[in-house]
């Protein structure tokens, strides 16, 4: 059934003013953050406490991956927080890491820290993550932060939910009783995601204002998912999280829908300076005139991912 509403006497329908569409900036809405992180951390040190630190270990020469890893110093350095960058071999064993991975443990200098996904294929991710001591992982992707955040326990967040969490509240976009179809079922985004979505809001983090969305309900469509243009003609939320350029279009999605691209794909492109661009999810061009709102590719999630994992680390320095 179609709405309508007078205006100057005039009869107009109603999904008209759903066309006044607003561009989610995540790169805005992460500097804010960074400068409230970056006060928190004065303010500890102004106290007596060492600076916080966090480890970043990252294997072997992806592209991507020492892009994603330069990018975490820099935001680390902007706040305060001290980085201390382990660039291991694409050789090294999984015992090796193992090791690695236990000294930073028990290092009392660090912490957090986390280990740059993806890994060479002889080496078992989740024999990795699952050696990292949860108080430290500021990923929350071990198994004991995953089960937490399951059971509704103050956890460790996986930082790009967190950050979408925290895109959607500064903007004042209510989860509540709505339908929230995520695509994607990885460990990092899309499981975490539906599961802080379908909560009852919790305080994530005693003491800190983390944003708390919840009380959704919440579709996960991924491959094999049947029908999903009509599952996604029935959302006011899609968060697409699929690592597929473009595979959101317009006749996926109504007129007022929210929309949160996590896709970030390198596609080639000869005619760029660096020879690639980042593509995201959805087909940003012919989709954003129908949302209400949505995020950009590059200057979305993106941002906000780099900053939930500062959040992190500040929540493990703080041992809260
Ligand atoms: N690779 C791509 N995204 C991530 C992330 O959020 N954490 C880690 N550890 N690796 C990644």
């Amino acid at each position: 059934m179609k709405k309508y509403c007078i205006v100057a006497n005039f009869v107009v329908p109603l999904h008209v003013f759903y066309w006044i569409m607003v561009v989610l900036d995540g790169k805005y809405i992460a500097a804010q953050i960074r400068a409230e992180l970056k006060k928190e951390v004065a303010d500890m040190v102004a106290d007596g406490h060492r600076a916080p630190s966090l480890g970043i270990v990252i294997v072997g020469h992806n592209p991507a991956s020492e892009t994603y890893v330069a990018n975490k110093m820099k935001a680390c350095a902007e706040v305060g927080i001290e980085a201390r960058k382990i660039a291991l071999e694409e050789s090294v064993t999984e015992a090796e890491l193992l090791s690695c991975v236990a000294n930073l443990n028990n290092d009392s200098s660090i912490d957090g820290f986390i280990v740059q996904l993806p890994l060479p294929p002889h080496i078992s991710e989740q024999n990795i993550l699952s050696a990292i001591d949860y108080r430290k992982d500021v990923d929350g992707l071990t198994p004991e932060n995953v089960g937490r955040t399951v059971q509704g326990l103050p956890s460790i967040v996986s930082a790009t939910p967190r950050g979408i969490s925290e895109l959607l509240c500064r903007y004042n976009i209510p989860t509540e009783g709505r339908h929230v179809v995520v695509i994607g079922r990885s460990n990092i985004v899309g499981k975490p995601m539906a599961i802080l979505l379908m909560q009852r809001p919790y305080l994530l983090v005693p003491k800190m204002s983390v944003a708390a969305v919840g009380n959704a309900t919440v579709t996960i469509c991924h491959s094999k998912t049947r029908n999903l243009k009509d599952i996604c003609l029935t959302a006011d939320i899609i968060i697409v999280a699929a690592g597929s350029p473009g595979l959101l279009t317009a006749d996926m999605v109504r007129e007022g829908t929210t929309v949160i691209d996590v896709g970030i794909t390198r596609v080639d492109d000869p005619a760029t300076p660096k020879g690639y661009r980042l593509a995201g999810d959805v087909d940003f061009e012919n989709v954003a005139p129908k949302c209400a709102y949505i995020t950009p590719v590059p200057g979305g999630v993106g941002p906000m991912t780099i900053v939930s994992l500062l959040s992190n680390t500040l929540q493990a320095a703080k041992k809260i």
